[in-house]
């Protein structure tokens, strides 16, 4: 099954920033030398067995847009699932860019009624107030000019978890079988004696479903949110550093994105000094975490809490389920 992706937004919003850094695992620090996209470049990511991600990127000039919303109008908006519109929170010309928006929402309605659309208020790093305020803002002004269509709004920047939480949140509603994942999840947690159990896209390290858990202590959320690891052969045995102290609930709720950048630098370490990264056991006094590979497109991470459960005994659970989740 494949779906079809829309990211489109102004020139320089930042879309194939955010392409390359969650599917080609690229550092923000490298976006800077990223050209102007030229027409549409597509991208296929196999998610989970038989779903393709077709993810179309379309670059963000005025030529190319207007393109998109006449001669090209019906190949670019029909099929699709999901519709990405990226606005620059602090854009040079917001009336041109809503203008545009409200074309690309039209076509879409007539040729895509299904569609679901998520805007992107990107680069939030750049605010320099309150960011909450102008982020409410924002999406109060984005809903008004989405009329009756419905929209989710995210505030994202390539410098935070921000942009993970938000394509994980995005991924996560097309993938058809989710409530199914989520409910094998959560029979696989009680099975391991775990605490709770997450699913991630093996390329993108997007969180696909967790578990349904009770609130694991607050120790080790900040252990596992700010856990720095190195590089080693086949399995990496890490310690978490001290961490500062922090608030809790933010943690609670930017955990598994965190989890998420912090493996994926983990890989690009192991790749620099020409490892290969292929699982990671933490065990530390509070809690125990085995990350592993659960099919050929997802990692599991598994964490308990129980002190006499062993690693060895998660692994061995990971290969019995592996063909459930296939
Ligand atoms: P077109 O291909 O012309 O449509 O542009 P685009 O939307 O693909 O923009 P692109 O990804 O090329 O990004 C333009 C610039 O924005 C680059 O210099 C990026 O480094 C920068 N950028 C992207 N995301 C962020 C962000 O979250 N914060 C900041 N400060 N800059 C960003």
């Amino acid at each position: 099954m494949k779906k079809k992706v829309l990211l489109m937004g102004a020139s320089g919003s930042g879309k194939t920033s955010m392409r390359s850094l969650i599917f080609s695992n690229n550092p923000a620090s490298l976006t800077s030398r990223l050209g102007a996209t030229i027409d549409v470049e597509q991208n296929h990511v196999r998610f989970l067995g038989d779903l393709i991600l077709n993810l179309w990127d379309c670059g963000g000039q005025d030529s190319f847009m207007d393109s998109y919303l006449s001669t090209q109008r019906s190949t670019i908006f029909q099929h699709v699932g999901v519709m990405i519109y990226v606005f620059e929170v602090e854009s040079r010309d917001m009336p041109k860019d809503l203008t545009y928006y409200r074309d690309c929402l039209d076509a879409l309605r007539k040729y895509s009624s299904d569609a679901s659309v998520f805007l992107l208020v990107h680069k939030m790093d750049l605010v320099k107030g309150d960011k909450g305020t102008q982020l409410e803002r924002k999406r109060r002004d984005l809903q008004a000019e989405s009329g009756d269509v419905e929209v989710t709004v995210f505030g994202t920047s390539i410098y935070d978890e921000s942009l993970y939480k938000a394509w994980s949140r995005i991924v996560h509603t097309i993938i058809p079988n989710a409530a199914v994942l989520t409910k094998h999840l959560t029979t696989f947690a009680e099975a391991c004696s775990a605490t709770e159990v997450i699913l991630f896209e093996r390329t993108t390290f997007l969180v696909i479903a967790t578990s349904s858990p009770p609130a694991p202590p607050a120790s080790s959320q900040r252990a596992l949110a700010n856990g720095a690891a190195t590089p080693g052969s086949s399995s990496t045995v890490v310690t978490a550093p001290t961490s500062p102290v922090e608030d809790v609930h933010k943690l609670n709720a930017t955990r598994y994105e965190r989890t998420s950048e912090l493996i994926k630098a983990l890989k690009h370490s192991c790749s620099r000094v020409r490892e290969e990264f292929y699982a990671l056991e933490m065990e530390l006094p509070e809690f125990t975490a085995v990350l592993d590979e659960m099919t050929k497109n997802t990692y599991v991470l598994i964490v308990v809490h129980d002190p006499t459960i062993e690693t060895a005994a998660l692994k061995i659970n990971i290969r019995t389920a592996r063909q459930k989740f296939e």
